[in-house]
């Protein structure tokens, strides 16, 4: 008698755990050392990496055999349990985190807002150093983006620039990055933001599980976005979600461009959840025509599959872990780096002064930040005798991954250079930028990821003192 399929499936994922437990083991933190030991010099340490078990991989298996494929049960259960965890009234999954910044922005850009709406022409302020599609999906609805300079200490967008980016009735938004995990001055920002009533939406990205005055970062503005790339605090392959933080009605439009445009708002596979799905006249269109197909923006399709939410669900459970193992990871850096500030200029939290062993010294406003850090960043000094080219060609041939902060100052790249000279006004920039452009000549940062151990540390850390040392 052939095997039922729940016996079948049982099996299968029996088998799947083994063969994780026997394939993957150099994908979870301090991994079995008979199995995958480390040596210095010649074992890569990344800057980041997917950090799983067999849950994940089991997950995945398990949702790929119920093959309802399409953002299903797995993405409901994941949507509910990530707004659940940072305490947001909706959270959406995308396909990435580019494209949950291009949904919050096209949602900002719906006729349903009224006075609100934001038009072709209006503009957005962000900072310039940074990842390049915080800023192009600005550009792609057509809206301006205002370039304001990042501080070099904490690598986010000067706050205290936002007054003079302002244009009365041109602004209507701040679209920025928590860089690197470290907030950006959410209270400075929060005030200008009601002072000009525009809208906020936080880049939360390489951020989640950050914390700003004790609350989640993601969870101040009118939306924020997440990308569960594998380099980042949770992984699902491809990924991404927007994080709706008060209003439904932004959940509606952001759920529209995430789907095609259209105005119904049925999950996948139902059908009539408004209760009149043959009683509505929109637009020029004939009264009574089918609901699911009516379109009321020009919207785009950006869904995930239902396996890769639950390989999220898995990596949810894992985040408090992951995010301290992050945090834990900074600070045995920084710890073992002590010494090297005459040529190393260490990033700080937003709001710290100093750094000791003891903890950040804060600056008097009030304010504090928690950082669950994407990376540990250093600025090569100027008066350094050794140049960030060196120091990165040094860690490269130690096998040790850096990265520098992504696009640096973008208004630099290829793409932004060729954009101005066709469209002179496609963007502007309020000031020389000068932080910016230290931050893509000197910054280089080195992995916090969970995966890394103890001895991978170590052998960083000494890495580092060695090659200063011999300067
Ligand atoms: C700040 C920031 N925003 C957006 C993204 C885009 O995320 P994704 O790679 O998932 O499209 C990234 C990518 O790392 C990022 O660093």
């Amino acid at each position: 008698m052939s095997k039922s399929p729940t016996k079948l499936k049982a099996e299968i994922l029996r088998l799947t755990r083994e063969f994780s437990a026997a394939a993957h083991t150099a994908n979870r933190p301090g991994s079995d050392p008979q199995h995958a030991p480390f040596v210095p010099g010649q074992t890569t340490v990344p800057y980041a990496g997917r950090v799983f078990s067999e849950d994940e991989v089991a997950a995945a298996v398990s949702a790929t055999l119920d093959f309802w494929l399409t953002l299903g049960p797995e993405g409901d259960a994941f949507e509910n349990e990530l707004a659940a965890l940072l305490g947001v009234k909706k959270s959406i999954l995308v396909n990435s985190g580019s494209s949950a910044n291009l949904v919050a922005i096209a949602a900002l850009t719906s006729p349903k807002l009224g006075e609100r709406q934001l038009h072709p022409g209006d503009e957005v302020i962000t900072s310039a150093a940074g990842f390049p599609t915080t800023v192009a999906p600005i550009l792609q609805q057509g809206c301006v983006p205002v370039f304001i300079d990042n501080d070099p200490s904490t690598l986010n967008g000067r706050a205290d620039q936002l007054e003079a980016a302002f244009v009365p009735g041109k602004t209507k938004a701040v679209m920025m990055a928590h860089t690197l995990g470290n907030p950006f001055d959410l209270a400075a920002t929060l005030e200008f933001c009601r002072k000009h009533d525009l809208w906020l939406i936080e880049d939360n990205c390489d951020a989640l599980g950050c914390r700003y005055d004790g609350q989640f970062t993601g969870t101040f503005g009118d939306l924020s976005t997440q990308s569960f790339y594998p380099p980042h605090h949770l992984t699902m392959g491809e990924g991404g979600a927007i994080n709706v933080v008060r209003d439904m009605k932004l959940k509606m439009l952001a759920e529209s461009f995430r789907d095609w445009g259209r105005d119904c708002w049925c999950d996948s596979g139902k059908d009539d959840t408004c209760h009149k799905r043959f009683g509505w006249q929109l637009g020029d269109l004939p009264a009574g025509y089918d609901h699911k197909y009516i379109y009321s923006h020009l919207g785009y399709n950006l869904k995930p599959l239902d396996p890769q939410a639950a390989i999220g669900r898995q990596q949810l459970k894992k985040l408090t872990a992951f995010i301290h193992a992050r945090m834990d990871n900074w600070n045995y850096l920084r710890a073992a780096l002590a010494g090297l500030e005459g040529f190393i200029q260490f990033q700080l939290p937003t709001h710290a002064i100093a750094w000791s062993p003891q903890g950040f010294a804060w600056d008097n406003s009030g304010h504090q930040t928690e950082c669950s850090w994407f990376g540990f960043t250093m600025l090569v000094k100027k008066s350094a005798p050794f140049t960030r080219g060196e120091f990165v060609k040094c860690l490269a041939a130690a096998k040790i991954g850096s990265r520098m902060l992504f696009g640096g100052n973008l208004v630099r790249q290829p793409a932004f250079v060729s954009l101005r000279r066709q469209q002179p006004n496609a963007f502007r920039v309020t000031s020389d930028l000068a932080g910016a452009d230290r931050i893509m000549n000197e910054a280089v940062f080195i992995g916090t990821y969970p995966g890394l151990t103890r001895a991978m540390l170590d052998y960083m850390a000494d890495t580092i003192i060695k090659f200063v040392s011999s300067k």
